[in-house]
């Protein structure tokens, strides 16, 4: 299929790519670089173009005879979506929008569309199934919620079928290391801690260790980036042969504490992760677990690296190639 991969110079879109091309599809990536990188464009198709760009969308579509959508792109900043919502507000609603219009008008009625745990906010029970009510706390998770709830009407209205796949925690790099995680700045725990490893960071900070928990650390669900990608190529298949939208939760169903994954980054990493206690961020739930069985029962996703040593390990691995690259 020729598929139009929004934000495909990104983290999570670089990894769809490459297991795209590896099933035999064909990705076409747009990407303004605003956060992405040139060098984690692994397709031979590439615009240098911003959603924004209504225009340029419907020429891409049309001229590419895209058959699909993957649509990663958007800023992906809790903290800065709260100090700056129109920045959200504007490129991950308003440009999402202008996505599906030129999608309708060029007759692309096919979306796999990122969305997150965001949207469910403070859950009430764990572990947090689809069904949990979306009560989203800031300004990122309100527009993934927003999205979502339009994708529904395009689809009554025009018969757009999307299937939204809500990630928990995205961790770790491709194996075969060919793209993997770097945000300026970088806000992704595992990342910091390996920086930390690494002697780039003097420390890392833990943000509260009086919830509760375990071990008073908050506690999250991480998935392994390429495990992501695969169950996009999978979501797709199913959009294309049973044609019914739906909406998926992405996560390992199981949750590691904050001491937990620098107890792993420094056996992984044979480093003293020097650590520093914080206090608690406002808006930090304690604990975020996903329940992924309407994954893996509907969609047949068996992700492949569960292990978190694994997952931090490749992110090692990656940060190390990186830097001997000059990244
Ligand atoms: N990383 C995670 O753990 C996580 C968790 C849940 C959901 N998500 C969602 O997954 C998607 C990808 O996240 P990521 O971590 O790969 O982020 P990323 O910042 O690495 O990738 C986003 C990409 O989109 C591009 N982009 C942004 N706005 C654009 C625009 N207007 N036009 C063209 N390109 C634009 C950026 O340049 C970047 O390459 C996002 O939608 C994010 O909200 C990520």
């Amino acid at each position: 299929m020729n598929i139009l991969v929004t934000g495909g110079a990104g983290y999570i879109g670089s990894h769809f790519v490459k297991a795209a091309i590896g099933a035999g599809h064909r990705p076409v990536v747009l990407d303004n670089l605003s956060t992405g990188h040139r060098w984690a464009v692994l397709a031979e198709d590439f615009y240098d173009a911003d959603l924004a760009d209504g225009a340029k969308l419907k020429d891409i579509l049309s001229k590419e005879r895209i058959e699909a959508v993957v649509h990663f792109a958007a800023n992906a900043y809790v903290g800065e979506s709260i100090e700056n919502p129109t920045k959200y507000f504007n490129n991950n609603y308003v440009n999402t929008l202008k996505l599906l219009d030129a999608m309708l008008e060029c007759g692309v009625r096919t979306l796999i569309f990122s969305s997150t745990c965001a949207v469910y906010g403070i859950p009430g029970s764990i572990p947090i199934t689809e069904d949990e009510p979306k009560k989203p706390i800031n300004p990122y998770g309100l527009t993934k919620h927003f999205i979502e709830e339009t994708l529904k009407w395009y689809e009554s209205a025009y018969g757009l079928n999307c299937i939204a796949l809500r990630y928990f925690n995205a961790a770790g790099a491709d194996p075969g290391l060919d793209t993997g995680e770097m945000h300026d700045p970088e806000t992704h725990l595992i990342p910091l801690v390996l920086e930390a490893a690494a002697g780039r960071r003097e420390f890392i900070e833990i943000f509260g260790a009086d919830y509760d928990t375990p071990d008073g650390t908050c506690v999250r669900d991480y998935i392994h980036v390429s495990d992501l990608a695969v169950a996009h190529l999978l979501a797709l298949d199913y959009l294309m042969t049973a044609g019914k939208s739906g909406t998926f939760n992405l996560g390992g169903n199981r949750g590691h504490s904050v001491r937990e994954v620098i107890d792993v980054a420094r056996s992984v990493t044979s480093s003293d992760i020097p650590v520093r206690q914080g206090q608690r961020r406002p808006g930090d739930p304690p604990v975020l677990v996903s329940d992924s069985t309407h994954a893996r029962q509907t969609l047949g996703w068996e992700p492949g690296y569960e292990d978190i040593s694994v997952i931090v390990g490749h992110a090692w691995q990656w940060m190390k190639k990186a830097g001997e690259m000059g990244l």
